[in-house]
C-alpha cells in the first residue's frame, strides 16, 4: 500500500514502536531510531539490538508499527510483513540510516549542550557506545495497511 508524503515524512523524522509477535501470539513492542522509507510502501529498519523481537520475526513475519508527531498532531499504525537481510545492498542500506541518525543525535546533543548539559554528556557516552555497534540485519516492511490513530 503506497504511503503519502506525509506518512513517509512522519515515519522519517521520529522514534517509531514495533511490534512483533511469536507464532503463539504473544506480542513485543520495541520503540526504533533507525528506521526510514525507501519506496512508496516500503520501509528499512535497522537491527543492532534485537533479541526478542529477531525470534519473533523468523516465526512470524507480520508486523506492526505506531509513530506519532504529535507538534503536528499525526499519528499512525502502519501494518506489513516483514523480511531480514543480513547481507547485500539492503543490509548495507543500514550503514547510511546509521549516518543520519548520528546527525539527528548531534543536533539534540548541541541543544542540550546549552540547555541540560548533564543530560548532554551522558548521551555523548551513549552516542559514543553507539559508534561501535554494528548492524546484524535490516528489516524490510512491506506496508499493506495504514490507518490514522490521531482522533
Ligand atoms: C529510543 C530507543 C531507540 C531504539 N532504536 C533501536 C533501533 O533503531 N534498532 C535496534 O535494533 N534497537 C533499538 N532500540 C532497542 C530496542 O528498542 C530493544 O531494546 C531491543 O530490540 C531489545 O528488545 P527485544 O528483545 O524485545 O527485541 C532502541 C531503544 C530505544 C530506547
Amino acid at each position: 500500500m503506497k504511503m503519502s508524503d506525509e506518512v513517509k515524512r512522519v515515519i522519517n523524522n521520529n522514534f517509531v514502536h514495533l511490534a512483533t509477535s511469536s507464532k503463539d501470539g504473544k506480542p513485543n513492542v520495541v520503540p526504533i531510531g533507525l528506521c526510514r522509507t525507501i519506496s512508496d510502501h516500503e520501509l528499512l529498519i535497522v537491527d543492532v539490538h534485537f533479541k526478542k523481537t529477531r525470534e519473533n520475526l523468523e516465526e512470524n513475519p507480520q508486523v506492526a508499527i505506531a509513530v506519532e508527531a504529535l507538534e503536528e498532531l499525526k499519528a499512525y499504525q502502519l501494518k506489513g510483513e516483514a523480511k531480514i537481510f543480513s547481507q547485500g545492498e539492503l543490509y548495507e542500506k543500514a550503514f547510511e540510516i546509521m549516518k543520519e541518525q548520528d546527525k539527528v543525535r548531534e543536533k539534540r546533543v548541541s541543544v542540550w549542550r546549552e540547555k541540560r548539559p548533564a543530560m548532554a554528556e551522558r548521551f555523548e557516552k551513549l552516542v559514543e557506545r553507539h559508534h561501535k555497534l554494528r548492524p546484524k540485519a535490516v528489516v524490510l516492511v512491506d506496508v499493506e495497511e495504514i490507518y490514522s490513530t490521531m482522533r
